[in-house]
């Protein structure tokens, strides 16, 4: 198979086009067979229960070719049972996961033109979702819902790569106690619009959340979980049912811990520690690990020993098995990836 003339390496986090996605549709109670089709575009009546009332959910991978040459997944049986836990919580129709697994393998083998070449930096971003398609006045779940599979080449998440970035402390609240922070649902999304327009002009790179109820602990950025390395080098990842349960974060405090041989610690994290640690990273599947070099909250910079030039050692490390097991190079855990051709 050619690859298609893409410039690889200097590809950003931006949608580019492929050739075929996976749609299945359900009604009555049921979902159809499901097909891969050509038209990226959706038609749909103008009172959708997703355009009224956002009830969409979605879900964020990547594959990635491997030193060897083939196309793999990562974990994606996790993202199946996270989307369930989303469907779940918008009162939607659960899309089997053995269904979800397979869609997503459907949908990368299609577009294996697409998929970047080993050593790019690159890699091909998958995003499943879901969403209410008939019409809904009254709030209420829809009765007809789509699941879709599509696929775009991405480059880093962050501009630059992987140098540090800043993160300002947010004066908004992402999740509320008892709402929908631990699930993938589109509205999340959108209620983070203005923080992070307004982070951006303020010339932040990303938020970092507090909790809502307290303000007093860390929580996550818009799109990615928080790390941190202590001074005696713990990995310490904050704890809270308010944030969504990262499945790179869950897979680096496993490297940390079984290939790195580091203590990690799941639990509450004050904002008035953060000073004490000695790096920081964002964990997710667009983010990778991106460093954090600098937290300002108010005007007040708390510049982590790491600096801003270059990931803190720890990081680099996990990055570096992280993404050694992801290509193929480093040995993976049992399961953790899916080979697709
Ligand atoms: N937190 C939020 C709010 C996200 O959108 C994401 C991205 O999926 C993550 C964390 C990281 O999760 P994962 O590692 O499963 O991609
Ligand atoms: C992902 O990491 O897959 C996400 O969904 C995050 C999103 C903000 C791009």
């Amino acid at each position: 198979m050619e690859k298609k003339n893409l410039d690889w390496k200097n590809l950003g986090f931006a949608y580019i086009q492929t050739d075929k996605r996976y749609v299945s549709n359900y009604k009555d109670g049921k979902w159809d067979d499901g097909a891969l089709i050509d038209d990226p575009n959706i038609v749909m009546n103008e009172c959708a229960g997703v355009l009224q009332y956002a009830q969409t959910v979605f879900e964020g991978m990547k594959a990635y070719t491997t030193e060897d040459g083939h196309i793999v997944t990562f974990r994606p049986d996790l993202n199946a049972s996270r989307m369930v836990d989303s469907a779940k919580r918008l009162e939607m129709p659960v899309f089997p996961e053995e269904r979800f697994v397979d869609a997503v393998v459907q949908t990368v083998k299609a577009n294996a033109a697409y998929v970047p070449p080993y050593g790019s930096g690159a890699t091909l971003y998958i995003r499943p979702y879901m969403f209410g398609i008939n019409p809904v006045i009254g709030v209420k779940p829809a009765d007809e819902y789509q699941f879709r599979v599509f696929t775009t080449p991405v480059g880093p998440y962050f501009k630059g790569g992987v140098k540090p970035i800043t993160i300002c402390v947010s004066d908004f609240d992402r999740a509320a106690p008892h709402g929908t922070g631990h699930i993938k649902a589109g509205l999340n999304y959108a209620m983070s619009l203005h923080a992070i327009v307004t982070a951006h002009a303020n010339g932040f790179d990303e938020n970092m959340y507090l909790d809502s109820a307290t303000r007093t602990k860390v929580e996550e950025t818009g799109g990615a979980n928080f790390l941190f390395v202590t001074k005696d080098n713990k990995i310490v990842t904050p704890h809270s049912t308010t944030i969504l349960p990262s499945i790179t974060r869950r897979s680096l405090m496993y490297v940390a811990e079984h290939y790195l041989g580091l203590e990690v610690e799941e639990r509450d994290v004050y904002f008035d520690e953060v000073k004490d640690f000695a790096e920081c990273g964002l964990c997710g599947t667009a983010a990778v690990i991106s460093p954090v070099g600098k937290v300002v909250n108010h005007g007040e910079e708390i510049c982590f020993p790491s600096g801003m030039e270059k990931m803190g050692p720890t990081i680099q490390k996990l990055y570096d098995t992280l993404t050694g097991i992801q290509m193929g190079h480093i040995e993976a855990p049992e399961g953790w990836l899916k080979v697709i051709e």
